[in-house]
């Protein structure tokens, strides 16, 4: 189980492993190549595992060298003899060399784990028996394991239902250069996943073989084989998801790469729907650069067959945008790593978002989010897409956080590097309810809570025990400059002595108002409390006059609390046990303190532009509670 803090807004460059997609298929091209390959930010992960251990259990030399994968071509061969493989959860492993292993001499019998044996690869084994591959499908109802025999691959025309995976097109178009005779190869429509064919032709160019589109659904592709090259893998576009989608929802800036401008990527088709959601996105180089501004992301309606490993991401962008987000044309979503469909919508309703599917789409609503356990479904990308939801919602934990590693193991530690610890801002003046609504926050959401008032009142207690002239702005600087003031566990403490109880009282409140207007003394405690929320690392609650203002301006959980001057002070009378006949006199000394407060230079008490100002007059406190929380979720004051 991994709890995730939340977050305020992104903040950071990351460096994103290298292209999945493209590692599987530079892997399986250079095996088959003549020479020696290099490749370049390679990805390091599960799934390129499985495909480099496969490629060694066959008799083809692949290797870690200083970062690079290594890669000795077997000239069309791919070894000799009879050998079992175990592909794990990797499907592209799976699939590209149950392809391969067709022009390899010997019997070679591919399996994997138990949710690989429910992966349909009955399409893949027909289309290569069109062209006199000899191949065995021994799992039932065209699943894995499968055994082919071979050397056996033909050329000539051959039809393909393209319909369910973009993989068995790219399979048989890698190994295509190695078949007898050229290849013709027919799709039959709808072909899902286009770019990703696109993606495999790429690969097989740079390795000098020749596939081309001859039409809209017909592929030629070259007899000749592929040669060596030393080869440079992109950033994985499926992987930028996560981090693209924290800063569209968190708010903020982070810059993800190396993705060259003319990528082929199929996922990059996420960045201009984020945009249309609201996010501002710029090119720097090989770096796309996202802002978001997490208060205006709005529905879309998006056909997501080009770019459907963004799917999952996208889904949890759409829990955080005003409007319900459709999402459609996604059926092969429940034959990835699990059912993708089936997992969103168990998972997105834990988080309390309305979620309705059918065979092939989505479609995702929501307006009161809370936080949840979330089950990943051993899916790596249900995972890293649930983690990004639990930087807007606080308390969000993740089962089973390893099975990132099957694409990303770093990934929780790149999270870190690029968000910032939340903080929610609760001002307004005295007597208000900040203290009550901030406990009760701090303890709803698991998070620090910080009383900035205690720290004037501790000031403050200081320059009455040494008789200072409270007008005396230069000795009240002096003394506060060489004064320890801390809030520990709650407790407010002077030089290591605790006075919690000292600073409540009635001359305390009006000196702590007094001193407060003092710049020197503010400086110096402001500094104190932005040090404490960094020492305190995850997020706080900081209620205060001037946080939202003045400490921490950055914040987007902004909240300003007032009410009338007379339930202040029935609410203050009622906290510190004095006489209902108090009240007259403890309402004056508000209003007095409130307009000695809001009239200062110096961070005078006001809502900062973007908080949520509720009027806590009439309000229940339960109801002002619920309210705070809400909107520390929804980020958007008027909602
Ligand atoms: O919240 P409180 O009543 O304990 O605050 C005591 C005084 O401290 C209040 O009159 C104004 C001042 N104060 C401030 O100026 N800025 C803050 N962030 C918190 C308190």
């Amino acid at each position: 189980m991994k709890r995730i803090h939340p977050s305020g807004p992104i903040a950071g460059t990351v460096r994103l492993p290298g292209s999945k997609s493209i590692t599987n298929r530079a892997l399986v091209i250079a095996a088959l190549a003549s020479g020696t390959s290099r490749l370049h930010g390679a990805l390091r992960a599960d799934d390129t595992k499985a495909m480099i251990d496969s490629l060694n259990r066959l008799g083809v030399a692949v290797y870690w060298d200083e970062g690079d994968l290594v890669v000795e071509g077997s000239d069309g061969r791919l070894g000799t003899g009879d050998v079992g493989i175990d592909v794990g959860g990797s499907g592209t492993t799976a699939r590209f060399l149950t392809a391969a292993v067709t022009v390899r001499s010997g019997q070679v019998v591919i399996d994997g784990n138990r949710r690989m044996q429910q992966r349909p690869i009955g399409d893949l084994v027909r289309v290569l028996g069109q062209l006199g591959a000899a191949i065995e499908v021994l799992g039932e109802a065209d699943r894995p394991p499968v055994k082919v025999h071979g050397p056996a691959l033909s050329g000539g025309v051959a039809m393909l239902d393209a319909s369910r995976s973009s993989q068995y097109a790219s399979a048989l178009l890698m190994v295509a250069p190695y078949a007898d005779t050229d290849i013709i190869l027919e799709l039959q429509e709808p072909v899902v996943s286009r770019p990703y064919i696109d993606q495999t032709i790429e690969v097989m160019e740079t390795f000098g073989a020749q596939a081309a589109w001859d039409g809209p659904t017909t592929l030629t592709i070259t007899t000749g084989g592929y040669q060596s090259r030393d080869f440079a893998i992109e950033g994985d576009a499926s992987a930028a998801a996560y981090p693209l989608v924290a800063a569209a929802v968190c708010g903020g800036t982070v810059k993800v790469g190396p993705l060259p401008e003319g990528s082929l990527q199929a996922d990059l088709g996420l960045v201009p729907i984020l945009e249309r959601m609201g996010a501002r996105v710029d090119r720097q180089g090989d770096t796309i650069v996202l802002t978001g501004h997490p208060s205006s992301l709005s529905a879309v309606t998006e056909d997501m067959n080009a770019a459907p490993d963004a799917v999952v991401a996208l889904a949890v962008a759409a829990l955080f945008a005003r409007g319900t987000t459709s999402l459609t044309n996604i059926a092969n979503l429940r034959l990835k790593e699990s059912n993708r469909i089936d997992a969103l919508v168990s998972e997105l309703s834990k988080l309390g978002a309305e979620v309705t599917a059918g065979p092939d789409h989505i479609l995702i609503a929501s307006d009161d989010l809370r936080p949840a356990e979330i089950d990943p479904h051993n899916d790596h990308r249900i995972a890293m897409a649930f983690a990004i939801a639990g930087l807007r919602i606080p308390g969000v934990a993740i089962g089973d956080p390893d099975c990132v590693a099957k694409t990303w193991p770093e990934y929780f530690t790149m999270l870190e590097t690029i968000v910032t610890p939340l903080v929610v801002t609760i001002d307004g003046p005295g007597g208000v309810g900040k203290s009550t609504v901030s406990e009760a926050l701090a303890a709803r959401f698991n998070l620090g809570h910080l009383e900035t008032g205690g720290m004037y009142r501790a000031a403050a207690l200081a320059v009455l025990e040494a008789g200072l002239d409270l007008e005396d702005e230069a000795a009240v600087a002096e003394l506060i400059d060489n004064l320890k003031v801390g809030i520990d566990d709650g407790r407010v403490m002077v030089n290591d002595r605790d006075v919690t109880a000292e600073v409540r009282t009635e001359a305390v409140s009006a000196a702590s108002s007094r001193v407060s207007a003092v710049p020197r003394v503010r400086e110096a405690l402001v500094e104190l409390q932005r040090r404490w929320v960094t020492k305190n690392g995850g997020g706080v609650v900081v209620e205060g006059r001037d946080i939202g203002t003045v400490v921490f301006p950055d914040s987007p959980a902004k909240v300003y609390l007032t009410a009338l001057p007379e339930v202040r002070a029935v609410r203050r009378v009622r906290d510190l046990g004095l006489a209902e006949s108090d009240i007259p006199r403890i309402a004056a000394e508000l209003a007095a303190r409130d307009e000695r407060d809001s009239t200062r230079e110096v961070s005078p008490l006001r809502p900062a532009d973007d908080a949520l100002v509720l009027d806590t007059s009439s309000m229940p406190i339960e109801e002002v509670i619920d309210a705070v929380a809400r909107f520390v979720i929804n980020r958007a004051p008027g909602e």
